[in-house]
């Protein structure tokens, strides 16, 4: 190997259909996002000076030896060691990412994908999206605490995806039949998943048959979803979006801010729309026709959005 820079790359995501019912085993659809993305280099560095790892939008720079045992970096980087079956180089490994944290859109797993796909590419190894996306999901563990491996899944694969957790055949990748544009609205307050994850899973303890008819739903729509998706049947996709937010307001994952953007979205001629990962804070996604795009995100901003994404799928 002769060491020589290297730098990596890795999409954000939206969830379509599914969030919180996929940690029980429903189906979920997921999309990247390239107007967001995180980005690793590996600069080779002086001969036993060994791994360094920087955060540069944290300004946090610290040694891979003396990183603490739960440091999602650190992780990363020694689960890709010792994937590739290497000792860490001398290297400074630099992370920086334009996601948003917190929001919904999959930073956690995008900053460790393009650490994985760096790191390997440093030792002239390019890992298959299988192997970045079972490597990503310890990390993500950090994160999520019982993450169903979506985020890393539809990061990973950098292609939309049909998911279901604890499948062995993998994710189904999603033709799609027609392409559609979504808007995606910030309301700029942290989600944190963790904590929404643990909020869905009280709940379901104290009233497991609601819970489990609300999650079930969930899943019907994420099906249904994915035939409309890969019919290329824009239209059925708006009114299955705004069911789907429906009953997440109903599991208690949504917020006055999120309903503010979702409600917006529509009155100004989005097809559907609704909150997108783990809820309370973070973003929505409202799907728009080509005509309503400016429409849809004036509105969307006047509604208190702090940041407007528009992404094209398929
Ligand atoms: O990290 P987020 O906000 O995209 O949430 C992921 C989606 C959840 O279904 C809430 C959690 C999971 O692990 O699938």
């Amino acid at each position: 190997m002769i060491p020589r820079p290297v730098h990596s790359s890795a999409p954000g995501k939206v969830i379509l259909f599914g969030e919180h019912a996929v940690v029980y085993g429903e189906p979920a659809v997921a999309v990247p996002v390239t107007e967001v993305e995180a980005r690793a280099s590996v600069v080779p560095a002086q001969m036993g000076r060994g791994l360094t790892l920087v955060a540069s939008d944290l300004g946090e720079s610290f040694a891979l030896n003396r990183a603490p045992e739960g440091e999602p970096l650190a992780l990363a980087a020694r689960l890709t060691l010792d994937f590739l079956g290497v000792s860490p180089p001398d290297a400074t490994l630099t992370v920086r990412s334009t996601i948003p944290i917190a929001s919904g859109l999959g930073s956690g797993a995008a900053v460790s994908t393009a650490l994985v796909r760096a790191l390997a590419h440093f030792f002239g190894q390019a890992l298959e999206p299988a192997e970045v996306s079972t490597l990503v999901y310890e990390v993500e563990k950090i994160h999520h605490g019982t993450p169903s491996g979506i985020d890393n899944t539809v990061i990973a694969y950098e292609r939309p995806v049909y998911f279901v957790h604890g499948v062995p055949s993998g994710p189904v990748p999603l033709s799609v039949g027609a392409p559609f544009s979504l808007l995606i609205g910030d309301t700029g307050l942290p989600s944190p998943t963790r904590r929404l994850v643990s909020s869905v899973r009280a709940r379901r303890e104290q009233d497991r048959t609601e819970c489990d008819a609300i999650l079930k739903r969930i899943g019907s729509i994420a099906r249904r979803g994915r035939r409309a998706v890969e019919a290329g049947q824009v239209r059925r996709l708006g009114p299955l979006m705004t069911e789907n937010h429906r009953l997440l307001v109903e599991l208690g994952v949504s917020s006055s801010a999120l309903d503010a953007l979702v409600d917006a979205a529509r009155e100004a001629g989005a097809l559907g729309s609704k909150l997108s990962g783990a809820g309370q804070g973070g973003n929505m996604l409202a799907l728009i026709p080509p005509s309503a795009g400016g429409r849809v995100e004036r509105a969307l901003r006047d509604a208190g959005a702090v940041r407007v994404i528009r992404t094209a799928v398929g």
